[in-house]
């Protein structure tokens, strides 16, 4: 059983005897000496340095598991997890063993030369390495004997779904072993690492998750609307280039690739003899249409992920001075998102051929959008697409082109 690292006793004192006297001491008996007093002080002292050094660690314990909140990627939160538990240890290097490789981590003020190579250590502490690996606690080895009396202490690191790694501090043979203190600072360190680790790998299977419901939801437009085909993909591009154009930030540029691969999701309730119609719509069948963007609400409503595209989709057909559908509101109470993708759906539209008209070329499209900015749509947006339409850097695939790209669906 590990000892409690504050009640480690690091002086050899005498204390004096405590209990009840097997007969009644002489009055002079029952004092302290001036030695057990002495005695006392040296072990308070001890004591003193002791909670001091738990102090220390519980603070870097406390600042690294700060830092890592702070981090999104998987290689950042390991990268700095292995070089503050480094410091955080005073190793003189740090190792870690992973698929049947062992590397050296950079501690960057540590000197290199003196410490073994990464294949010396895997071989003297291979046993150890697979204990601490399957018994999920962190090992002290006092004095290892194949590596020169090299102090050592091994921990498990787990990454993501891989094989758990197994970080290993050394310290050289003229140093402290690791102690108790160390261990439990490790094991603290450690399993906030792994729990990090572990949510981020949540995150990005939800994210995946997320991914290919869009993908199978546009594959269903796709199939039934011949328009629509590649239309929402083109649509997400261009809505995140415009958006990239605008200055918007990295997460609302997705938020808005999103949504615009969404927008015309509520054509799933439209019938195909209206959506695929070569003529044009009478009345009732252009009323049905108009539904489309409440359909598409209310299909994507129930799923928490999508609340922030919501609007967008709602929203993707309203125009600037308030002419549009299915509300008729106006300029900036419009969403952000769904005016770009109102603007870059209008592009798309134009710029595509219809049963009923052959496409415009770009130059066309831009013309006659430009002579309807500040009516039909957003003259700032409508700005920022005949930019990026213009300077040609319009078509970068987002995360849902690189999706289609390595050939994922919703099956796998
Ligand atoms: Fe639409």
């Amino acid at each position: 059983m590990r000892s409690n690292p504050l009640f480690v006793p690091r002086v050899d004192a005498a204390l004096p005897a405590i209990g009840p006297p097997t007969s009644p001491p002489p009055a002079t008996d029952t004092a302290f000496s001036s030695a057990q007093f002495a005695a006392l002080a040296e072990l308070n002292q001890a004591l003193e340095c002791e909670l001091l050094h738990c102090q220390e660690k519980l603070n870097l314990v406390c600042a690294i598991s700060a830092r890592v909140a702070t981090l999104r990627s998987v290689d950042d939160i390991e990268s700095a997890l292995l070089g503050d538990l480094g410091t955080m240890l005073d190793a003189d290097a740090l190792f870690l063993d992973r698929s049947g490789c062992c590397l050296r981590v950079s501690l960057g003020t540590t000197a290199a030369g003196s410490a073994p190579g990464a294949a010396q250590v895997r071989a003297a502490l291979a046993p150890y390495v697979e204990a601490a690996r399957v018994g999920r606690r962190v090992i002290a080895v006092p004095d290892c004997g194949a590596l020169g009396g090299a102090r050592v202490l091994l921990g498990r690191l787990p990454r993501l779904e891989s094989e758990a790694g197994v970080v290993l501090a050394l310290r050289g043979s003229t140093r402290a072993p690791f102690d108790a203190t160390d261990v439990l600072a490790a094991e603290a360190v450690l399993a906030y690492g792994a729990e990090t680790l572990s949510n981020v790998a949540m995150q990005r299977h939800l994210h995946r998750t997320t991914l290919e419901t869009v993908y199978v939801l546009v594959n269903a437009i796709d199939a039934k609307d011949n328009y629509t085909s590649d239309h929402s993909e083109r649509v997400g591009a261009l809505a995140r280039a415009t958006g990239q154009r605008l200055g918007l930030p990295q997460e609302q540029l997705q938020t808005l690739e999103w949504a615009a691969l969404r927008h015309d999701v509520g054509k799933i309730g439209i019938p195909e003899h209206i959506l695929n119609k070569p003529g044009k719509l009478d009345p009732d069948e252009w009323e049905l249409m108009q539904r489309h963007p409440v359909i598409g609400h209310e299909i994507l409503k129930p799923v928490t992920n999508f609340e922030p595209f919501l609007n967008a989709v709602l929203y993707h057909h309203e125009n600037h001075d308030g002419s549009g559908y299915p509300e008729g509101i106006a300029g900036h109470d419009v969403p952000l998102e769904a005016r770009i993708v109102h603007v870059v759906d209008i592009f798309d539209a134009l710029t595509t051929d219809r049963p009923y008209r052959r496409a415009f070329s770009r130059e066309q499209a831009l013309g006659m959008m430009e002579r309807d900015a500040g009516t039909v749509s957003d003259p700032d947006i409508t700005a920022a697409l005949v930019h990026v339409v213009r300077s040609g850097a319009l078509f970068t695939a987002g995360d849902f082109g690189h999706l289609r790209a390595n050939g994922a669906n919703a099956g796998s």
